[in-house]
């Protein structure tokens, strides 16, 4: 009885093998890919090793060139199971035999004990040993780096898991204190809980400000978390794009005035008819307004457009005059977490998840959202310096509405 090493990642010929060296009472080692059979190869030292040679990572022949060149496995048969055209490659690379495909049943367990018994189909060749020697070690080396690469690609794939779930727990963790803070705030400034001093109600007012900023992290952190492990929901439901504009406008306009910006809009006066998910559109054009007033420096300025663009799109522009964004970073920023000066955003605020959001959710909308420094284009008949942002959605088409069911 011997042990083989089959090296195969086709079920069927592995199975047939099994069942043919099997009835001849070997015992058959099966490995699906050239990494894997060389693990294998080291720790049970076979008495033969079929290879195939169309295999994952590591092909038929570099894995012979490698077996070949491990003393321990100098004696060990290498046959090669494959088509007769690649017969002379195998065999110069270090194979003792060759078994053409497919598989003739009849005379394969005599043909493999003939192997095991001492047949060779080579000739004794020097210039031919010293080439496969130097073949050998440079296989030897890309055998390396791919257990390397697979290891590697192991641990990325695990941090970003481990990422996944920290995000999702800590954005968890954060928004289930929130509700009641949130509520009691309410009751206390309703005077609910009984009447307030001026002093108190002013505290109470700096309170509610920071619990509301805080509350936006906390729900972008969810947003971007649920985005992440692909549970976000979005609403399907027919709004108006420009009344979506206004209200963030609306909520936006205090922090433009707080930090002198001058904004100057232009939002057409005609139903832009959409359908989707307007409560997600608004918090992604929120964070882009939020972005223009932050990186604007104070007294600069904004422009806002909204219009259709053809007959497939709407579009919401907001250009500024802030310090631009360079070339290499902008694909980055929509990343999350992407900041490209830390040292500004730790004074205005902000973790890096705004553009990551509008992102997506202008995606998931039939749009995307595009980003150019110094801006493409002119936004309400501006032409600014700094950055250019652009959000666009489906348009919904131009008929009656159907209501839906
Ligand atoms: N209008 C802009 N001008 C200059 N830089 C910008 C502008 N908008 C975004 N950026 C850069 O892109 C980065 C990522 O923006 P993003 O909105 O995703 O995060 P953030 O504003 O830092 O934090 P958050 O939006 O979560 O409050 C910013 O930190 C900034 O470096
Ligand atoms: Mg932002």
């Amino acid at each position: 009885m011997a042990r083989v090493l089959q090296i195969e990642d086709d079920p069927n010929n592995r199975r047939l093998v099994q069942k043919l060296l099997g009835a001849a009472g070997h015992e058959v080692i099966e490995a699906e890919g050239g990494v894997e059979g060389l693990r294998l190869a080291r720790e049970m030292l076979p008495d033969l090793v079929l290879v195939d040679i169309n295999i994952p990572d590591l092909d038929g022949y570099e894995v012979t060139l490698r077996l070949r060149g491990m003393p321990a496995l100098k004696d060990v048969p290498i046959v090669a199971i494959t088509a007769e055209a690649d017969r002379d490659s195998t065999l110069a690379v270090g194979c003792d035999g060759f078994i053409a495909k497919p598989i003739d049943a009849t005379h394969f367990a005599e043909t493999i004990d003939r192997f095991l018994q001492g047949h060779r189909e080579w000739t004794d060749d020097e210039t031919e040993f010293l080439l496969r020697e130097r073949t050998q070690k440079i296989v030897e080396h890309l055998e390396k780096k791919i257990v390397e690469l697979s290891e590697t690609n192991k641990r990325l794939e695990d941090v970003a898991r481990l990422r996944r779930e920290f995000l999702q727990n800590v954005s968890h963790e954060l928004a289930t204190p929130m509700t009641p803070v949130v509520g009691y705030l309410r009751l206390l400034l309703n005077e609910e809980l009984g009447p307030l001093t001026d002093l108190q109600r002013k505290c109470l007012g700096s309170v509610e400000t920071s619990t509301q900023r805080l509350r936006s992290v906390v729900d972008t952190l969810l947003d971007v978390s649920s985005l992440e492990t692909g549970q976000m929901h979005y609403y399907a439901r027919a709004y108006d794009f420009g009344e979506v504009a206004v209200s963030a406008l609306a909520q936006m306009r205090p922090k433009f005035e707080e930090r002198d910006v001058t904004l100057v809009e232009r939002i057409p006066d005609v139903p832009l008819r959409a359908q989707g998910d307007p409560d997600k559109l608004l918090r992604a054009m929120i964070h882009v307004l939020d972005n223009a007033s932050k990186f604007t420096p104070i007294g600069g300025q904004v422009a806002v457009e909204v219009r259709p663009e053809g007959d497939a799109h709407l579009l919401f522009s907001v250009a500024d005059s802030g310090p631009g964004v360079r070339p290499e970073h902008i694909a980055r920023i929509m990343e999350p977490f992407y900041q490209v000066d830390g040292s500004v955003t730790r004074e205005q605020g902000g973790v890096g998840l705004g553009l990551a959001f509008a992102r997506r959710v202008t995606e998931a909308l039939g749009g995307g959202i595009e980003i150019s420094s110094p801006p493409a284009g002119e936004v309400a008949e501006r032409q600014l310096s700094g950055t250019l942002v652009e959000l666009r959605v489906d348009r919904a088409p131009d008929r009656p509405e159907t209501p839906s069911p």
